[in-house]
């Protein structure tokens, strides 16, 4: 097997009645960025500080390279890390945080600098190194983070929220950026996000967690347009879930819901081309172009989300419509 970072049933147990993390094993190819998402408490830091070598794992093991790294201490791993609050000494300047680790590495002075230079312009802060971190902005202090993570030519890149303090255009800038250094230097990559657009953008897989064990793992594709379970759909903001006439439970999207006025009469039809039942409107309201509504249909309450200009009104007679194919079996 050539995985370069292999965790085999990682269980860390904080006393004895509660596992952080619950028998978590998975691998991820060099060059690869890895997505862990997931609630919050599920274990997502609990799993980078393992990677890391700041918590030993009551079992199991994290090898790199085919490397048994479980028993190796933090400094002896080479690995890059970010943490949510960036973690930046702020008594030094951009350029000391920057040539922290290379000193911890007793690196040549002229090297340092060298290093700390060609670290400046690839996070675009060329002309920031002699500034203090106290006086950059939140965006800056990320790239600082970033670049002291990146300057030790890490094996392994770990982020956990990295972008997590970035307003909302700067972080859809940071995530590219990211993502091109990634790529760029080939790292091998964990990423700890709450954000599953975020991790959409960056992520050639993921692994959903949920009270230490793994929910699904796949491409981003395959667990935001295929979720395995009911807990998945739900995390990843399938609005509907319900069961079909023959008992099986379904997933579908809001937008993936088509809506008629007019009634259908009371039941649920399912054939070749999908489901059609009938509801009456609760609450609709305007979103961008078209209308997000609640509607009762039987028993249960759907959310449909309509691209046109059409009005609705409370108390409305609906029919709807789900195809065949939007339709996730859970
Ligand atoms: N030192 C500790 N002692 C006891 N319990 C702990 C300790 N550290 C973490 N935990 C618990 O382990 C669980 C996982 O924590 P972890 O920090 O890994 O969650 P997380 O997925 O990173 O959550 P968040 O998204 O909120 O950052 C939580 O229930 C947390 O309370
Ligand atoms: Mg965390």
């Amino acid at each position: 097997m050539n995985s370069y970072l292999s965790l085999q049933n990682i269980v860390v147990r904080y006393g004895p009645a509660f596992a952080a993390v619950n028998g978590l094993s998975f691998q991820l190819d060099e060059g690869k960025l890895l997505c862990l998402l997931g609630p919050s408490g599920c274990g997502k830091t609990t799993t980078l500080r393992v990677i890391a070598g700041f918590l030993r794992p009551t079992s199991g093991t994290v090898a790199v390279a085919g490397k048994d790294f479980t028993r190796t201490p933090a400094h002896k791993r080479n690995m890059g890390l970010v943490f949510q609050n960036y973690a930046l000494f702020p008594h030094l300047s951009v350029s000391e945080n920057i040539a922290f680790g290379l000193r911890m590495r007793k690196m040549p002075g002229p090297a340092i600098e060298k290093r700390v230079r060609e670290m400046l312009e690839l996070v675009d802060l060329g002309n920031l190194g002699g500034r203090m971190v106290a006086q950059l902005s939140g965006g800056q202090q990320q790239r600082v983070a970033l670049a002291r993570a990146l300057a030790i030519q890490p094996s392994v890149l770990l982020l956990d929220e990295p972008l997590s303090n970035l307003d909302a255009l700067l972080r859809i800038r940071m995530r590219a950026e990211l993502k091109r250094i990634q790529q760029q230097f080939g790292l091998t990559t964990v990423f700890v996000t709450h954000d599953q657009e975020e991790c959409f953008a960056v992520a050639d897989e993921v692994i959903l967690l949920n009270a230490g064990r793994i929910e699904q793992k796949g491409t981003s594709r395959e667990i935001f347009d295929r979720p395995a379970n009911r807990f998945v759909a739900e995390f990843v903001g399938f609005e509907n879930i319900f069961r079909l006439p023959d008992g099986r439970e379904v997933a579908v999207r809001a937008e993936d819901v088509a809506l008629e006025k007019g009634t259908f009469g009371a039941g649920i039809r399912f054939d070749g081309d999908g489901v059609r039942l009938g509801g009456v409107v609760e609450l609709a309201t305007r979103k961008g172009r078209g209308t997000l509504l609640l509607v009762q249909a039987g028993e249960a309450e759907f959310h449909v989300l309509t691209r046109d200009e059409t009005v609705h009104e409370r108390g409305e007679q609906v029919t709807l419509f789900m195809m065949q194919r939007n339709l996730i079996l859970l």
